[in-house]
C-alpha cells in the first residue's frame, strides 16, 4: 500500500514538473512577439511602417532596403501612398533620390528599356518633364556653379554688376563678360594664339531685352521650331549670367575649323566647356553649338571634360 502510495506521489511530482517545463518553455516562446506586440501598441515608428510596407504588398527583401536606405520621415512621406514594383531596383540606382520615387515609376514605365541608374539620372535632370515646364526660378545666379537651362530661369529683375568690357583683341565686337572669367578668357585666348589658332568673342553677356529681340528674330528667320532648338526664350539664357560666350561664328560649319578643334581640346584647361555637345540634344535641351563655351572654373570642366558628360550631368551627378 505504502509503495502505491510512494508510486503515486511520484507520477504527481513528475507531472507537475513536466506542466511547469511546458508552461515554462512556451512563456519563453511568446515573449519575442509579446514584445512586438508591445512594440506595436507603443507606436514604434520603424514597425509601423514594416506594417504598413507589408499592408502594400512588399516582400520582406524591399522592406529590409527600404529601411536600411530610406530615413523613416521619407518613408512615411514618399512610400506609403501605393505599391511600387521593383522599387528597390530604383532605391539601388546611382543618385537615389526618395522624394522623385513616383516620378522614376512613371518615367520607367514610359521608358521600360532604360536602365534603373539612367531612370533616375534623367529624372533627376528633370528630362520626365517638358521643356519649359515645372520652371524653378533661380536667386543664386551669381554664383559660378549656377544652372541655366529650360527647367531653370532667372528671375526677372536680376542684375550683374560686375562686367567688364572685352578688349578689342578678345572681341573686335565689344561684348562684355563677368570680370571673374576675364583672366581666365585671356589666357586661353592668348595661349591658342601661339598655336597660330584666332579666338574672337562674337556675343558674350545680354540682358533679358537682348535675348528677347534674338528669341524673336530667330523666330521670325528660322520659324518656332528652329528657333526653340538654338535660341534660349528670355530668362532662360546662361549669356544673360555674363559666364558664356560664343566664339568666332554660329554657323554649323564651325565644327569643321582648327578653331573649333583646338578648343574641344583645351578649352577645359582654361575653365570653359562646350555646353552644347552633339547628340546631347534632349539634355541640354539645345541643338549643338559648336561655338557656345560656358565658364565654370577649372576643376569643373576638367570633371566634365575627362567623364565626357554634360553640365546637367554633372550637377546631378556631382553638385546635388
Ligand atoms: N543659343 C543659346 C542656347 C542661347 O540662346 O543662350
Ligand atoms: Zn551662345
Amino acid at each position: 500500500m505504502r509503495k502505491i502510495i510512494l508510486t503515486f506521489i511520484l507520477v504527481l511530482a513528475s507531472g507537475f514538473v513536466l506542466y511547469c517545463s511546458y508552461v515554462c518553455v512556451k512563456n519563453i516562446n511568446t515573449i519575442g512577439s509579446e514584445s512586438e506586440v508591445k512594440g506595436k501598441e507603443m507606436s514604434s515608428d520603424e514597425y509601423i511602417y514594416k506594417e504598413d510596407l507589408l499592408h502594400l504588398g512588399y516582400n520582406l527583401n524591399d522592406i529590409e532596403v527600404i529601411q536600411n536606405k530610406i530615413s523613416n520621415v521619407d518613408v512615411k512621406e514618399y512610400f506609403l501612398k501605393e505599391k511600387y514594383d521593383n522599387i528597390s531596383s530604383y532605391i539601388n540606382a546611382l543618385n537615389f533620390i526618395p522624394k522623385n520615387i513616383s516620378r522614376y515609376v512613371a518615367y520607367h514605365n514610359r521608358n521600360q528599356n532604360m536602365t534603373y541608374d539612367n531612370t533616375v539620372l534623367n529624372v533627376n535632370m528633370n528630362l520626365d518633364y517638358d521643356f519649359y515646364t515645372n520652371v524653378n526660378t533661380l536667386h543664386n545666379y551669381l554664383d559660378i556653379t549656377t544652372l541655366v537651362n529650360k527647367y531653370n530661369k532667372l528671375p526677372d529683375n536680376y542684375e550683374i554688376d560686375d562686367l567688364v568690357v572685352l578688349d578689342n583683341e578678345y572681341s573686335n565686337k565689344g561684348e562684355k563678360v563677368r570680370k571673374v572669367i576675364y583672366n581666365d578668357l585671356k589666357k586661353m585666348f592668348d595661349d591658342a594664339k601661339k598655336d597660330n589658332i584666332n579666338l574672337n568673342v562674337i556675343s558674350g553677356f545680354r540682358t533679358y531685352e537682348k535675348q528677347d529681340t534674338l528669341f524673336n528674330n530667330s523666330i521670325k528667320k528660322n520659324g518656332i521650331d528652329h528657333a526653340l532648338i538654338y535660341s534660349a526664350k528670355p530668362g532662360y539664357s546662361e549669356h544673360q549670367l555674363g559666364l558664356a560666350i560664343d566664339i568666332n561664328s554660329v554657323e554649323e560649319n564651325f565644327k569643321n575649323t582648327n578653331e573649333y578643334k583646338w578648343l574641344k581640346n583645351n578649352s577645359y584647361k582654361y575653365g570653359f566647356i562646350e555646353r552644347y555637345p552633339e547628340n546631347k540634344e534632349y539634355i541640354t535641351g539645345f541643338g549643338y553649338e559648336p561655338w557656345h563655351y560656358r565658364y565654370l572654373g577649372v576643376d569643373i570642366t576638367t570633371r566634365i571634360f575627362t567623364e565626357n558628360i554634360t553640365y546637367e550631368e554633372y550637377v546631378v551627378k556631382f553638385l546635388k
